[in-house]
């Protein structure tokens, strides 16, 4: 199976994005799929950002993802600005993509509404990029958090209109990619409230250093029922106990559960016990990650290797695109 997939370079990664997305990356290219993955910087333009911070945070999101597990030998790790067909795929799709579907997109919609004066067209166009994106490889699967489902809609329907409207019947070029979404759903952040995020600030970052780890657990929210140490608390709504599922042995969570149930253990033991867990597994990541970024130049270029079995696919798509679509 062939699986492709992207993630801005906007900011450090976090929980969110581990759980929802990239240990699903891992866990297939760790299966033996053929896998592409790409830093979708020119997607991470749609909103303002500080030109000259950006080439820092994305060799920072490369050595993550690698500190994770995603081996470049193993996967395709590339820039997407780095391999210019994104870019020429997306003007044919633009030709061919429905105005009024475009403006039905929930990103879009949330996005311009937060900021209605700066709202460009790069915004409204993201989605199309973002097909361009998948259809170039010809990927089996899309492995995304939720939030993208829309988009990967988006992405079949433009990938139906151009076999439909240029391929002989037989002979569609592009595949309708699936959506894999992980087991994760959403996680929360740390206000217990809204999905973890770089926007809401209310993340864990994957390599944060331990102290700061501790201290944002040490306020993150919980059952907001229990307001004493006395009072019974109930696991099934504190959102630390949601983490302790993510990171700790069962035998681990049954145990704070019934120890918060009857008040036999505070938040506080409970986010110690999370905390152990927790750094179990941050802590090679972190390590790994500054190992990494001890060496910038070989993290870039494993990037420029990795654009080069890019450019390979994605150029050969767009030689057949452009005769399909009548190019001289
Ligand atoms: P952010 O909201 O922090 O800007 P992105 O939108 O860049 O995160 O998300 C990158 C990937 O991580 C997407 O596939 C997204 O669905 C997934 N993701 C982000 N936040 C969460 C979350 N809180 N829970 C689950 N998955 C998430
Ligand atoms: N829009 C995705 C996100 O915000 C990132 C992305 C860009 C992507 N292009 C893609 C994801 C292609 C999957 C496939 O998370």
């Amino acid at each position: 199976m062939r699986i492709l997939s992207g993630i801005q370079p906007s900011g450090q990664l976090h929980l969110g994005n581990y759980f929802g997305a990239i240990y699903n990356w891992v866990r297939l290219q760790n299966k033996g799929e053929e896998c592409f993955f790409f830093l979708a910087d020119l997607h991470a333009q749609t909103v303002p950002y500080e030109a000259a911070t950006r080439p820092g945070i994305i060799l920072e999101l490369a050595a993550t993802l690698m500190a994770c597990g995603i081996d470049p030998h193993k996967s395709v790790l590339f820039v997407q600005s780095q391999v210019p067909a994104h870019t020429q795929l997306s003007w044919i799709l633009s030709c061919l993509a429905p105005f009024g579907e475009l403006e039905r997109m929930v990103q879009f919609k949330e996005k311009s509404e937060a900021a209605p004066h700066a709202v460009n067209v790069g915004l409204f166009t993201y989605p199309i990029l973002q097909a361009a994106d998948v259809l170039l490889y010809r990927p089996d699967m899309v492995p995304v958090g939720i939030d993208q489902a829309q988009h990967l809609e988006l992405t079949r329907t433009l990938a139906h209109k151009f076999n439909n409207r240029f391929c002989p019947a037989d002979a569609p070029l592009f595949k309708e990619p699936k959506t894999l979404h992980s087991t994760t759903i959403k996680v929360l952040g740390l206000d217990g409230q809204r999905k973890m995020s770089k926007s809401f600030n209310n993340y864990i970052g994957l390599t944060e250093p331990e102290d700061v780890l501790w201290e944002k657990l040490r306020h993150a929210a919980t059952d907001p029922a229990r307001v004493k140490r006395t009072d019974p608390g109930n696991p099934d709504i504190c959102n630390v106990f949601s983490w302790h599922k993510l990171f700790s042995p069962i035998e681990v969570q049954e145990d704070r559960a019934a120890g918060c149930r009857s008040a036999a253990i505070g938040c506080i033991d409970c986010k110690k016990t999370l905390f152990t867990h927790m750094n179990a597994l941050l802590a090679p990541i972190r390590e790994k990650y500054h190992v990494l970024m001890q060496r910038p130049d070989d993290i870039r270029d494993a990037l420029e290797a990795g654009a080069k079995r890019a450019r390979g696919v994605a150029d050969a798509t767009m030689e057949t695109v452009y005769k399909l679509v009548g190019g001289l």
